[in-house]
């Protein structure tokens, strides 16, 4: 069945999901658990009791909206997440969400009742950009990581989850794995160059590539920067750029889809004339198959430990992030592509190079995501952006999968 999106509501609610922690010159700025967090939580669930959804909070701040169903069946889930790095855009998590609402509330004006209730999420701390890992609150609402163990990680202010979630009273009720959808479908913007490059509208999404994330920290001794001998210094400032080449090395050697990043390095004292007595810094090593990532996480960890050696400073290093890469349940994964022809629109199969809170319901049930192109394939860029026709067709073909898959009993009020 085929349903009438609203595009202007779901562009007025983007811009005004956009307003809370905007940023000068554009884009957001919404850290998990953060005072911007909770006002965008508090706009976006006020859109759901608007639509006398029945919203539903868990022990980690996870949010879900149910329109219930023709029967008493698990919830075809749509749902991302509306925190933010610190130089988010609008659309990054956001479309998924409020894409999501576009098509219960759609759906409520078509009169459409379906079999499965229709159920739109979002997920705590996605980003992983104050608390490591990312995709923390869907992990832990699907077993893949553990909610005390979660609770108790500490964000780069210093603050833990578990007192950030008190301080916003983002903490609910519901425990952990109360949201067990039959689906789970999650719409987001491609966030990389593909689409736009080929003129394609669509991507179908195969899956999601392996994610490690390590940080390094590298103690030398701090001296003199005129006066110590290049051969006398310990300087964990000179292994932690080391490590940082190194990482650019192992990309450019391993070859795509085998990227790297070094997000955040600093040092101590960090005085222009004093060699670094510390350095910190973290490497984002990604790829598809994870034999080859495993590969790529040696090498950098031997190379490390050659550096530090050499210089006579000494290394640690712990995990932040470690996901295995993940494939999406055939069946939905082709769903989509034939939602996509139905409706018309030019598409493709590829694998996202970002995670997404979709990963970790696919070991738990059929999950696949839809891609949106992105102008200039930038994200987590302020000017990240995604033409409203792009939008619009994105929510079109999640609407016309999601009542696929729901099942659409018949119009209320008409005789079978
Ligand atoms: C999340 O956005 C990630 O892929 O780092
Ligand atoms: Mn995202
Ligand atoms: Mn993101």
């Amino acid at each position: 069945m085929r349903i009438e999106i609203n595009t202007e509501r779901l562009l007025a609610r983007i811009e005004a999901l956009g307003r809370i922690g905007a940023l000068p010159g554009g884009g957001c700025k919404r850290l998990a658990l953060s005072a911007e967090d909770a006002a965008g939580r508090a706009l976006v669930t006020g859109w759901f009791c608007d639509l006398e959804l029945d919203v539903h909070t868990d022990v980690i701040g996870n949010c879900w909206a149910i329109r219930s169903g023709h029967k008493d069946l698990p919830p075809l889930v749509m749902g991302s997440h509306i925190d933010t790095v610190a130089t988010g855009g609008l659309y990054d998590g956001v479309l998924g969400v409020l894409g999501g609402l576009e098509v219960i509330e759609s759906v409520i004006d078509a009169v459409i009742e379906t079999e499965h209730p229709l159920a739109v999420a979002f997920f705590t701390n996605e980003e992983g950009a104050r608390f490591a890992p990312d995709m923390m609150g869907s992990g832990v609402s699907q077993g893949a990581l553990d909610l005390e163990e979660m609770l108790a990680k500490v964000g780069i202010d210093g603050v833990s989850v578990a007192d950030a979630l008190d301080g916003i009273g983002a903490r609910g009720r519901e425990p952990v794995s109360a949201l067990a959808p039959c689906a789970y479908l999650e719409l987001h913007i491609e966030q990389g160059p593909v689409l736009e490059a080929e003129g394609t509208e669509i991507g179908v999404v195969t899956g999601v590539q392996g994610i490690s994330w390590t940080e390094f920290a590298i103690a030398g001794r701090s001296a003199h920067a005129g006066t110590t001998p290049m051969a006398l210094r310990q300087d964990a400032g000179a292994v932690a750029a080391g490590i940082a080449i190194e990482a650019r090395a192992i990309a450019r050697d391993f070859g795509s889809p085998q990227v790297a990043t070094v997000g955040r390095m600093r040092f101590a004292p960090d005085i222009v004339n004093v060699v670094p007595e510390e350095a910190v810094l973290t490497v984002d090593l990604r790829h598809t198959d994870d034999a080859v990532l495993q590969a790529a996480e040696t090498r950098l960890f031997d190379t490390a430990e050659a550096l530090a050696s050499d210089e006579g400073c000494t290394i640690t290093r712990r995990s932040l992030a470690r996901f295995e890469p993940v494939s999406f349940d055939p069946d939905l994964v082709g769903q989509i592509a034939e939602g996509a022809k139905r409706l018309g629109l030019s598409h493709r199969r590829m694998p996202s190079g970002a995670g997404h809170d979709a990963q970790m319901f696919a070991p738990n049930c059929p999950a696949a995501m839809i891609f949106v192109p992105s102008k200039d394939g930038i994200s987590h860029n302020i000017h990240e952006y995604t033409a409203p026709h792009d939008l619009a067709n994105g929510v079109r073909l999640l609407a016309e999968v999601a009542l696929a898959r729901a099942g659409v009993v018949k119009p209320e009020g008409q005789t079978a």
